[in-house]
């Protein structure tokens, strides 16, 4: 049967580059997954982009003295660039500043308006006496009124995760307060558009609680959040929410429902309708017409999965599902699953922009290959607890695991079988029992890794394959084709054939995983065709601007999530090695790269 699979990772604030903690969470658990589906043969879309709007781009820009746009524009490239190389394969990449995403994102907020989901009021908001401005979102920091931690800001709380409003913070400071300044604050109205969440409540408690395939830590944080102090049958946790800001960037209050030169849509509101708007983008790009609507308005079956991380819970299972049920009076899917992951540190510490303790993808793309990063990502994912990225493990699992157990056996025995049976798959004799035990268990094994990325298990699936190869390891040492071909030709054939068989299923099993290798060894294999697909930036151009986007054209589309069919005889294409052997001097080397721990 095939299936509609929508699936999105978190757009990413384009106010610095992307780093290792970035893509570990969202992009590459998504790839991971798409890559799967389509194998599978099922209808996939994955759109995202850069989160361009909002106070992370605002502040930087200030700091940097340039505008918000500019800022937006160079790490927007960046990230293409960064998330090309590492084989991201979303069929569309963009961004919010684009004139499809305001027209959207306009029309969801007059129809909720007009539906009475989203009201006006006037409220009191911090405002810096001495900078003449509100203090919305991240200019402001201070004391979490919940968990205490003492750099809480003013839209959210990153240590415990809850969702806060300035007025809540204790002892609030003023980004724009310079270091030893003290700007006088007060509070000051405001009118602001407020999502009337409460009408959302009820509904929403009802969903979640059908959604028993979700992870339990998000099921029990949302399912708190929405619960507030009181019963699932009068739930109160939510309350409304400002859906405005005292800003200039972002998207402008739609005129027709008045002018406010001065206030933009808060850019939580605008980024999760980006999952919508980049899909009609997608459509649009390629001249597809309506084909998104596929995905979303005809789309009762469709699954959407949303890969994010640990903090932006709320807004995955609460915020954007609100919007949905209000703007598609019930018939747009929610999502399916939001198997938010937890976070990855390195070296032991938090990810910090501002220390420089961080790596960064197109630094790290610039010296290493993307498919050692992805294996290193994937099978140390913060699956269900926060990982740690080291070099030196870096480096180890890079030379023990992916060049030895893995590039080693492939390469082994291809180069063995092309140099000894004229470039050929060599035709087996008649196969005993451990060799049939062994290629069952290879073609079991792409079930494994299907249920699991299915599953959203991605460390499951990748160990699943790996303990494959590591016995097919065993079984080439012990079978010894290369002495065994002096006194038993067709004895040696034959476990070469087997291996090749095994080689030949593990590269669909760890394809979604590392695409890059695996579209290597499918044409080593002799295969003729690809299965990588093509990337492709372009630069398109709207009324007022011109937008950069990455699009991803899969190959033409023919299930192959299936077991391998290679049969004695076939040609096979000159064996290269798959994967490089790390020097161990690069570890030090890497590590002194890294700046002062906050
Ligand atoms: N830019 C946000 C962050 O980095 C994520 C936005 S996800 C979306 O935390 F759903 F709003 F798009
Ligand atoms: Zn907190």
């Amino acid at each position: 049967m095939t299936n509609n699979i929508f699936a999105a990772p978190a757009w990413p604030y384009v106010n610095g580059p992307l780093h290792l903690g970035h893509v570990a969470g969202t992009f590459v658990p998504c790839d991971i997954f798409i890559r799967y589906h389509r194998l599978q043969g099922n209808n996939v879309l994955a759109v995202t982009g850069s989160d361009t709007h909002g106070t992370p781009v605002t502040v930087t820009a200030e700091e940097e003295g340039r505008t918000p746009r500019q800022v937006a524009e160079q790490y927007h490239a960046l990230a293409v660039q960064s998330l090309t190389q590492l084989g991201i394969s979303l069929n569309l990449y963009t961004h919010t500043d684009t004139e499809n995403h305001c027209r959207v994102t306009q029309d969801f907020f007059t129809k909720l308006y007009r539906e009475g989901y989203i009201f006006k009021q006037t409220d009191p908001q911090l405002y810096d006496v001495d900078a003449g401005r509100f203090l919305p979102d991240r200019y402001v920091e201070g004391e979490c009124p919940i968990c205490h931690y003492p750099r809480a800001r003013g839209d959210q709380c990153e240590n415990c995760g809850n969702l806060l409003d300035p007025l809540q913070l204790i002892n609030p400071r003023s980004r724009f307060a310079k270091p030893g300044e003290t700007h006088t604050l007060e509070v000051r109205d405001t009118e602001h558009f407020y999502l009337d969440l409460p009408q959302f409540n009820k509904p929403l408690i009802e969903w979640v609680k059908q959604q028993t395939h979700w992870k339990p830590n998000v099921i029990a944080f949302t399912l708190n959040y929405l619960r507030g102090d009181d019963t699932d049958e009068n739930p109160t946790g939510l309350k409304p929410r400002a859906i405005t800001r005292d800003l200039e960037w972002g998207v402008p209050i739609p005129p027709e429902i008045g002018d406010y030169p001065n206030k933009r849509i808060y850019v939580w509101f605008d980024a999760v309708i980006g999952y919508y708007s980049a899909s009609v983008e997608w459509a649009k790009d390629l001249g597809l017409g309506d084909e998104w609507q596929k995905w979303w308005t005809i789309a009762p079956d469709t699954r959407a999965y949303q890969f994010i991380g640990k903090d932006n819970i709320v807004f995955h299972t609460v915020i954007w599902p609100a919007l949905l049920l209000g703007y598609g009076d019930g018939k747009l899917p929610l999502p399916y699953d939001v198997p938010a992951q937890e976070f990855l540190n390195l070296e032991g510490r938090k990810f910090s922009k501002s220390a420089n303790w961080a790596v960064w993808v197109h630094d790290f793309l610039a010296a290493y290959d993307a498919d050692p990063l992805r294996y290193l990502l994937a099978s140390s994912m913060p699956e269900y607890s926060d990982a740690d990225f080291k070099w030196s493990e870096f480096v180890r699992r890079n030379n023990d695991e992916l060049v030895a157990a893995w590039g080693n056996l492939a390469n082994r025995a291809l180069t063995f079988a092309y140099k000894n049976f004229d470039k050929q798959v060599p035709a087996p004799g008649e196969l005993d029992d451990a060799d049939r035990e062994l290629i069952e268990k290879s073609e079991r094994v792409l079930r494994v890794v299907g249920d699991a990325i299915n599953a959203c298990r991605f460390k499951t699936g990748i160990e699943a394959a790996f303990q494959v190869a590591r016995e097919a390891n065993f079984y080439l040492n012990r079978t010894e084709p290369w002495k065994v071909i002096k006194v038993d030709r067709a004895r040696a054939a034959t476990s070469l054939y087997v291996v090749l068989r095994v080689i030949d299923n593990l590269k669909t099993a760890l394809y979604p995983y590392l695409p890059f290798s695996s579209n290597d060894l499918h044409r080593q294999l002799g295969y003729t065709d690809d299965l990588a697909g093509t990337f492709e930036t372009r630069t398109l151009q709207e009324s007022a601007q011109s937008h950069l986007v990455m699009l991803y054209q899969p190959p033409q589309p023919r299930a192959r999530w299936e077991p391998s069919a290679l049969r004695g005889g076939e040609p096979l294409n000159e064996p290269k090695a798959l994967f490089k052997k790390l020097d161990e001097s690069i570890i030090a080397l890497e590590t002194a790269k890294l700046g002062k721990p906050e």
